[in-house]
């Protein structure tokens, strides 16, 4: 593929608890998307394994896994100790999955779930259609015979798995490398209509799933294809195609090294009203601030769900000569190791109460993820609004900030009853203006600032909760915001 260059321990039982519920999504029951409501305070005993410490705040921390190496136990050892996500690194691809047209093929694949399930951990299935790795039979289709295959393709994997996996890689790597737009790849020269497609087949064959769009060199929000990207997801969501879920790859190396924006970029998509995993994170050289960095970026979006490394030691790396993994081929931690664990430790935990299963006729998209939890780096800064009886709150927060400007999320939560449109209003203190706004629509008037509901935000659930975001030139301010709901 194209990369560049290259017990909370707080209690005891909060963790049972956790394992409890990864075992029970994991294990086929509807709603294999286990959430979890937020309660305050930081964690007060620190978690020994990486899937302990971010279970902690209600996040999975996984890796891929190679149908391949679980006869290593030295391999399982760690991968089970450390790891409550499992994704398979090559299994449920369509050249592994339909090696022949109609003729589908789960033994390697079933071979990671069953692993993955028998040992209480939660599955992302990765991935439906792809330009890469496809069967020689699909290579050779065009038009509308390719666009049927597709669908074909994720029918029978997804009625194979129906209700078992928590997070679909329904579409990957769609997009250009550098100009924005899209990937020519055959799928795309059956039209441009082929992702949303593959989303609407998608949510059509398995409702509980969540549904992603994965891709790599998405992770620099100043880049043509972040924004390409973006655009898409925005789009999607204004029309209703049914997208779930964001996924960054975050392979990092020289040629696309990580940036300080990653924080920016997660924020962003999660604004859109979609969850954000970290899907295949290696850096080369693993260095240990990086890592940490990369991991209190995700702590700091209460929407980044989770975090995957691609692979267990250097030695299992698709790119080993980099050494970009936690451990290495000895299966010692690395320094990047403690620099994970310690972060993930250092986040504000939740307590874990599993969140009602979702039934088939649930929209997954209506997550029980977009809980009324507050981010942790966004605490400190957010300033409650007055909030009306039996209406709407809102909260205000700043995720970033550079000279002369900032971004800012706010959070338009319901109260007991459900709101059918929402105004939330505020005045700028110091001459700031904005510069972009999304998911919603805004009015200035000198220093007073509107924003109502979007199209597609404006009705929230009981309880339930919305967002917006902005960036601003200026000071980052956190003005005392106010909600009406008419
Ligand atoms: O198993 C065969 C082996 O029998 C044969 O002798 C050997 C000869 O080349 O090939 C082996 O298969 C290789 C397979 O990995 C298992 O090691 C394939 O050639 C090789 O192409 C394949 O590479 C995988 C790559 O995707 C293919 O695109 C990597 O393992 C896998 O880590 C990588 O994963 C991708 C994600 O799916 C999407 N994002 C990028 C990421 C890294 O490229």
């Amino acid at each position: 593929m194209g990369v560049r260059a290259n017990s909370r321990p707080g209690t005891r039982q909060s963790v049972t608890g956790l394992r409890r519920a990864l075992a029970v999504g994991a294990l086929g029951v509807l709603g294999a998307v286990t959430a979890f409501a937020a309660a305050s305070g930081p964690a007060d005993a620190a978690a020994s394994t990486l899937g302990a410490a971010a279970a902690q705040s209600g996040r999975y921390f996984g890796t891929a896994i190679a149908a391949g190496k679980l006869g290593d136990s030295a391999y399982t050892t760690i991968a089970n100790r450390e790891f409550n996500m499992v994704t398979a690194e090559n299994e449920m691809k369509i050249d592994a999955t339909e090696p022949n047209r109609g003729q589908f093929n789960f033994t390697n694949a079933d071979r990671i779930y069953n692993w993955a399930v028998q040992n209480g951990k939660q599955v992302r299935g990765h991935t439906l259609a792809w330009h890469s790795q496809q069967p020689g039979w699909m290579q050779s289709l065009s038009g509308s015979s390719l666009r049927q295959a597709m669908i074909d393709h994720i029918n029978g994997v997804m009625a194979h798995y129906k209700g078992k996996i928590a997070y679909w890689d329904v579409v990957n790597e769609a997009f250009d490398d550098s100009n924005g737009g899209r990937r020519n790849s055959n799928l795309q020269q059956t039209g441009n209509d082929w992702i949303e497609v593959a989303f609407r087949t998608a949510r059509a064959a398995d409702p509980a799933a969540k549904l992603c769009y994965n891709d790599y060199n998405i992770d620099n929000w100043t880049w043509a294809k972040t924004q390409g990207v973006y655009n898409m997801v925005k789009d999607f969501k204004s029309r209703g195609v049914p997208i779930d879920c964001v996924g960054l790859q975050s392979h990092f190396n020289s040629g696309s090294p990580y940036n300080s924006n990653y924080r920016t970029t997660i924020s962003s998509f999660a604004a859109l009203g979609v969850d954000v995993a970290i899907t295949e994170l290696d850096i080369q050289g693993a260095s240990a601030t990086t890592y940490a960095n990369v991991v209190n970026d995700c702590l700091a979006v209460s929407r980044c769900v989770g975090i995957t490394t691609w692979g267990v030691r250097d030695s299992d790396s698709w790119r080993s000569g980099d050494t970009p993994l936690l451990f290495d081929g000895n299966g010692n931690k690395k320094a990047a190791y403690t620099s994970v664990l310690n972060a993930l430790n250092a986040a504000p935990s939740v307590s874990p109460s599993p969140s009602p299963s979702q039934s088939p006729s649930q929209s997954p998209s209506q997550s029980p993820s977009q809980s009324p939890s507050q981010s942790p780096s966004q605490s400190p800064s957010q300033s409650p609004s007055q909030t009306p009886s039996g209406a709407c709150s809102a909260t205000i927060a700043t995720i970033s900030s550079w000279p002369g400007g900032f971004q800012s999320e706010v959070t338009v939560r319901a109260g007991s009853a459900p709101v059918n449109g929402w105004t939330v209003k505020w005045t700028w203190p110091g001459g700031q203006s904005f510069s972009s706004l999304w998911s919603g629509t805004q009015t200035v008037s000198g220093s007073n600032v509107t924003v109502r509901n979007a199209d597609y935000n404006g009705s929230i659930a009981a309880g339930g909760s919305t967002t917006f975001g902005f960036t601003a030139n200026g000071t980052a301010a956190t003005p005392a915001i106010t909600c009406t709901s008419p």
